[in-house]
């Protein structure tokens, strides 16, 4: 059984983005944001604020918050790591932050320098400034069904983050696959640790990259459990510049393509999508193609 409505969290901007070598610049992010904002998503995650030494790609993300358009009804995140970043997401105006913690000690370390216990603490005043601000908290898991450097990751050190990241004022939990490397039954793993460490199905969100081409057999299965939150980028871009080998985001061209194709409604234009991930595209130069087979298809 489906849900009847499904909402797409667009990470394109920011974890679609974030590991592109080439400069691309605020003005483009700009165009691409607004492009996603009319095809309808209307969870748009569209800046980090991140060390500009770690992700250099992500340095200009007060400039891009401040050339969107902001319809109504549109909602931005930002991704931050610490209290720095939560200041510079409230100066930017963003509507939600997200943390992010990880479920593997190794990628911890590579991806924010720190444990993960000593990530939760920078988080703690993180999530109260953001509470003071009026901004709800997400909390990602990244390395929720494998890590890069560690491989395997127990479900159970899922529900350990969990648990820590609702303690801190998290309002949302969102699983994600770094790797790209889950499949279906590992993905219900992880959700079922997330929820048995309290987190309601309705407050759980499901972010896949697509490796190795599992993403929407594993949104599926996320989907029949009854998590009704998916993350996705345009054109199928991704990946974390500290996760190697891992590849982009499940493309939300594919999942508005499943999603309505099986009556779930997503609220997302795809005639308009297509428009945004051609308009990234071409912004990204060197011929570049959406690596998403519905845009392919349909282009
Ligand atoms: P550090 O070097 O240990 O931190 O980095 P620090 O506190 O010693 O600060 C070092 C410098 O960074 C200082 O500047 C700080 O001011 C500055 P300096 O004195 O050297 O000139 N700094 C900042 N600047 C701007 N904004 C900030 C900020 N914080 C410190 N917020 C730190 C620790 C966490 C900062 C660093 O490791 C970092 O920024 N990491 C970010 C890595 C990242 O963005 N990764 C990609 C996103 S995660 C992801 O993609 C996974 C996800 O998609 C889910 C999934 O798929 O798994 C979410
Ligand atoms: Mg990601």
């Amino acid at each position: 059984k489906l849900p009847p409505e499904v909402t797409i969290v667009e990470v394109g901007p920011r974890d679609g983005l974030q590991n592109e070598r080439t400069p691309i610049s605020a003005e483009s992010k700009i165009g691409f944001v607004n492009r996603l904002a009319a095809a309808g998503l209307r969870r748009i995650e569209a800046v980090s604020f991140v060390s500009p030494k770690w992700v250099p790609q992500m340095a200009d993300g007060a400039a891009v918050m401040a050339g969107v358009d902001r319809p109504p009804g549109v909602r931005y995140m930002a991704l931050v790591p610490n209290l720095k970043g939560l200041e510079g997401a409230v100066s930017a105006k963003v509507h939600e932050v997200a943390v992010f913690a990880s479920a593997s000690e190794t990628f911890s370390q590579r991806n924010i320098n720190c444990t993960i216990a000593e990530s939760i603490e920078r988080f703690r005043p993180a999530c109260a400034a953001a509470a003071s601000a009026g901004l709800p908290v997400r909390g990602y898991i990244s390395c929720a069904l494998g890590c890069p450097f560690e491989g395997a990751v127990p479900p159970a050190a899922v529900g350990r983050v969990a648990e820590a990241l609702l303690a801190v004022g998290c309002a949302e939990i969102c699983v994600a696959d770094t790797v790209g490397a889950g499949t279906p039954l590992r993905a219900a793993a992880a959700l079922r640790a997330a929820a048995a460490a309290g987190v309601p199905l309705l407050r759980l969100a499901a972010h896949f990259h697509d490796t190795y081409g599992q993403a929407l057999a594993n949104i599926l299965t996320a989907l029949q459990m009854g998590v009704t939150t998916v993350d996705a980028a345009a054109a199928g871009l991704g990946g974390c510049p500290y996760a190697p080998g891992a590849t982009g985001n499940v493309a939300t061209e594919d999942v508005v393509y499943l999603l309505e194709g099986c009556g779930v409604r997503t609220g997302v234009d795809l005639e308009r999508l297509l428009d945004a991930s051609d308009y990234i595209c071409g912004a990204l130069g060197g011929g570049r193609l959406p690596a998403a087979g519905a845009a392919r298809a349909l282009l």
